[in-house]
């Protein structure tokens, strides 16, 4: 064997790494990029959440699965969420959060557990955060409350609640 040859070879193998190696950098880059833009809801913007009568009564809280698509950079899924929905300061006002932890995004439980001898009554089971009624931060990593959402009530005697905002 010559060395032409041999030197031949040893381009042949280094082209060809480098050309099956361009897509696959390219598929590396695409999904980074997918995953670092911001998510953003594509449709709808009012979402049915729930009939009038099931809106909480009291301290209770409405937990409810809301589906919708979300974009992500050039991906578009179907993704599910809670909503939480628990009564404000006033007769007929109302509070609508986001279940989803303000640490690391995780999906908020409504769960009771007890901080500082105060029940509490969401929490977050990956890191221990525990969120009160209205989405304030009692304990663990978070740092900023529940998002809020806007509720948008029926009108023209209709009955369904929708929810804008995730
Ligand atoms: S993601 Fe909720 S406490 Fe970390």
């Amino acid at each position: 064997m010559d060395s032409n040859g041999a030197s031949r070879r040893g381009f042949l193998a280094t082209l060809t790494l480098v050309l099956a190696g361009v897509p696959i950098l390219g598929a590396i880059v695409a999904s980074l990029r997918s995953g670092l833009a911001p998510a953003r809801v594509e449709k709808p913007t009012s979402i049915p959440l729930c009939h009038l009568e099931e809106l909480p009564k009291g301290d209770a809280i409405l937990g409810r699965a809301v589906t919708f698509e979300m974009r992500r950079g050039p991906l578009v899924e179907n993704v599910s969420r809670m909503v939480f929905v628990t009564r404000g300061e006033s007769d007929g006002d109302y509070l609508a959060m986001l279940g989803e932890c303000t640490h690391l995004r995780c999906p908020i439980q409504q769960r009771t557990v007890s901080v500082g001898g105060r029940d509490a009554p969401l929490r977050c089971p990956c890191h221990g955060g525990v969120f009160s009624r209205t989405g304030e931060v009692l304990a663990g990593p978070p740092r900023a409350p529940l998002r809020r959402l806007e509720l948008e009530m029926p009108t023209d005697g209709a009955d369904i609640v929708h929810v804008r905002g995730l």
